[in-house]
C-alpha cells in the first residue's frame, strides 16, 4: 500500500491503475479508522480493482475549535488497518495542499438538506465545509465511485446533490451503517464515552428500533413515533437534540410515515454528540 501527499501523486497514480484496466473507488475519511470505515472497504474491494482511501480531517466543516483539537489523530494505526483492509493507496495531504494560501472558494448546497438536521444544530458551515472537501476529493482522485456510510445520512444526501448538481462523473455508494455487536453505531467519537455513557448511548438505537417496531405495527403518527422514541431515551436520562421523520431525499419533516421515511437522531451523552438514523417503510435490511 503506498501512501501519497499530494494531488499530483494522486492523479499519477490512479491514471496508471486505470490504464492498466481497473476501476477506481474512493473511501473519503478523516482517519480514527474503525470497522465502520473498513466495511466501506471491503465493499469497495470487492467491485473495484483500485481502491483509494483519503485521510484527512477537514478543518473546514467542524464549527466547533474544541471538537476539531479533540478529533483523533493517529496516521500509523489508521495505514496499518486500511491496508489489512484491501485499500491500495492512501491520499493524506497536509492542510496546505487542499487549502492553499488564497483559497476562497466554498461548495453550497443550498436548502433544507443542509439547514434543517445537523446544519441546525452545526450550523450551515459544516455542510458547506463537507460538500467543499469532498468535491475536491472528487475531483483529484477522479474515482469511478466513492463509498459513504449511511449513519451519516444527511452527508450523503448533501454529497449526492453536490454530485448530481455538479455533474461529477462518479457513482456514490451507500453502505449500512455499522453496529457494534450491542446495537451502538460505529462511530470514531464513541471512544470518548466513559463506560457508563456508553450504557446510557445504547438508549439511541433502542429508542430507533422502538420506532420502527411503532411503525411496523401500524403507527403512522409522526408525532406519536417521536413521543415513542423520546420515551425510551428518558429511560436512560437522555434527550434528543433532534429526532426527526423526514423524507429521505428532501429532508423536509413529514408528518405521517406513508412511505419510505428517514428518522434521524443526534443525542448528546455528556460531552459526546452521537448521531444515528433508522430507515422505515424500506425493509429490514435498511437498518
Ligand atoms: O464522514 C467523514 O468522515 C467526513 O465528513 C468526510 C466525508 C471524509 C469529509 O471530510
Amino acid at each position: 500500500m503506498r501512501i501519497v501527499r499530494t494531488v499530483r501523486e494522486l492523479r499519477a497514480a490512479v491514471a496508471a491503475a486505470k490504464a492498466a484496466g481497473s476501476t477506481a473507488a474512493l473511501i473519503p475519511t478523516m482517519g480514527a479508522l474503525h470497522e465502520g470505515h473498513l466495511s466501506l472497504v471491503r465493499a469497495a474491494r470487492a467491485e473495484h480493482g483500485f481502491v483509494m482511501m483519503s485521510i484527512f480531517v477537514n478543518p473546514t466543516q467542524f464549527t466547533e475549535a474544541a471538537d476539531l483539537a479533540a478529533y483523533p489523530r493517529n496516521e500509523d494505526r489508521d495505514a496499518a488497518l486500511a491496508e489489512s483492509a484491501g485499500v491500495d493507496l492512501v491520499f493524506a495531504p497536509d492542510a496546505a495542499e487542499l487549502y492553499p494560501a488564497g483559497f476562497a472558494t466554498t461548495v453550497h448546497v443550498a436548502g433544507a438538506i443542509t439547514e434543517t438536521l445537523e446544519g441546525a444544530g452545526r450550523g450551515p458551515a459544516h455542510f458547506d465545509g463537507v460538500a467543499t472537501i469532498v468535491s475536491k476529493l472528487l475531483i483529484a482522485a477522479a474515482p469511478d465511485a466513492a463509498y459513504f456510510g449511511q449513519k451519516d445520512a444527511q452527508q450523503l444526501v448533501v454529497v449526492r446533490r453536490m454530485v448530481a448538481d455538479l455533474g461529477l462523473p462518479v457513482r456514490i455508494v451507500a453502505c449500512p451503517t455499522s453496529r457494534d455487536d450491542d446495537g451502538l453505531a460505529r462511530s470514531s467519537r464513541n471512544t470518548r464515552l466513559s463506560t457508563e455513557q456508553r450504557s446510557s448511548a445504547l438508549a439511541i438505537p433502542r429508542a430507533l428500533a422502538a420506532i420502527a417496531e411503532s411503525a411496523r405495527s401500524g403507527e403512522t403518527d409522526a408525532a406519536a413515533l417521536r413521543e415513542r422514541g423520546a420515551a425510551v431515551l428518558a429511560q436512560s436520562g437522555l434527550t434528543a437534540e433532534y429526532l426527526a421523520l423526514v423524507d429521505p431525499d428532501t429532508l423536509e419533516a413529514v408528518p405521517r410515515v406513508t412511505g419510505a421515511t428517514l428518522c434521524a437522531i443526534a443525542v448528546r451523552v455528556g460531552e459526546v454528540r452521537l448521531i444515528d438514523n433508522v430507515l422505515l417503510g424500506a425493509g429490514p435490511e435498511q437498518r
